[in-house]
């Protein structure tokens, strides 16, 4: 099967890097004579036949550019079939006969039943900053919302420095350890508290005051968010109330979603969007683009339709050595 005309949108949250791998794909279908349509907000925006005709001018300027300017939507409809029916009979009265997603696990979920019910070739691209898929090491803007996160937080420790204050900086990832231990060895925190830890108030408190009584003045905990963002405030609150010790909250939100991306994530995301388009024009579907062993590779749809809270045993042990 050889394609010519292909859609393109974004699904689940933005990521900086989205435009990078968007531009990729727009400039390589063309080059090889392939038509693509970019659908805006995602299989939302796919249901409402919210479309818009790409050229290389309709991705000037905008590998600098954090979001996406295909912008994009988490979609509760898909997952009713009779939506993912509609969904196809709109791609093929536009024309549209494959389609390429940039989201999460969830929006690859949403691709897979597109393949399974009615075998309309997808290709995935990983765009998440939580870096939390199954079968790649990498998703689209971790590196950038890492930066993000280390900018912020040696700002914090200014401040934390100069008045003698331990802070609980609450970084994103929702159920992925990811952003937080990458973010905590590379911030120096005194703890990294991750989503699923069970936080031992005790311990933290002993780490503080261990500190303290060898001269530290100032401490940062990264905490990760886990399901629901604010834990931080409850871990405040048992400082405070079982150990008398005051702790500043600083909760960085989505201010790590947003910005510049990185060099790395620009690379990856050139390098995928380029090898998203090849896949379709080598037949190579149901696919995802992922990173092995640091490069970017073609793998199986279903290896990377699960969340990955990565194990990161070996940057858990190096943070705790270090903050010793
Ligand atoms: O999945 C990306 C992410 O930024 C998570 O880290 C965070 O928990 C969640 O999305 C926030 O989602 P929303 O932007 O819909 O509030």
């Amino acid at each position: 099967m050889s394609f010519t005309h292909i859609g393109l949108l974004c699904s689940g949250g933005d990521s900086p890097g989205m435009n990078c791998a968007i531009r990729a794909v727009v400039r390589t279908a063309i080059y090889n004579g392939i038509k693509v349509t970019g659908i805006k907000r995602g299989y939302a925006g796919l249901l409402r036949g919210e479309f818009m005709p790409m050229n290389l001018s309709s991705v000037g300027n905008i590998i600098q550019r954090g979001g996406t300017i295909l912008q994009t939507s988490r979609c509760p409809e898909w997952m009713k079939k009779e939506f993912r029916a509609k969904a196809v009979d709109i791609m093929k009265h536009q024309g549209i006969e494959a389609l390429i997603i940039i989201g999460g696990d969830g929006s690859f979920n949403g691709a897979k039943a597109l393949w399974d019910e009615h075998h309309f070739p997808v290709v995935g691209i990983p765009g998440t900053i939580d870096n939390d898929i199954s079968g790649t090491e990498y998703t689209i803007g971790f590196d950038t919302a890492v930066q993000t996160a280390i900018e912020a937080i040696d700002r914090i420790r200014d401040t934390a420095h100069s008045h003698a204050r331990t802070f609980l900086v609450e970084v994103m990832g929702r159920n992925s350890s990811a952003i937080a231990l990458k973010v905590g060895v590379c911030t120096g925190a005194e703890n990294i508290l991750l989503p699923h830890d069970k936080v031992n108030h005790q311990k933290l408190s002993d780490d503080i005051q261990r500190g303290m009584a060898r001269g530290k003045d100032s401490s940062i905990i990264v905490v990760a968010e886990g399901p629901t963002a604010g834990r931080s405030y409850d871990i405040q609150h048992v400082l405070k109330d079982m150990f008398h010790l005051d702790a500043h909250v600083a909760i960085l939100g989505h201010i790590q979603r947003g910005g510049s991306p990185t060099a790395n994530d620009r690379f990856i995301a050139s390098q995928m969007g380029n090898m998203a388009v090849q896949s379709l024009i080598d037949n190579k579907f149901p696919t995802v683009t992922v990173v092995r062993s640091g490069k970017v590779l073609m793998a199986p749809l279903t290896e990377c339709i699960m969340k990955a809270d990565h194990n990161f045993l070996e940057f858990q042990k190096l943070a705790e050595t270090l903050s010793i």
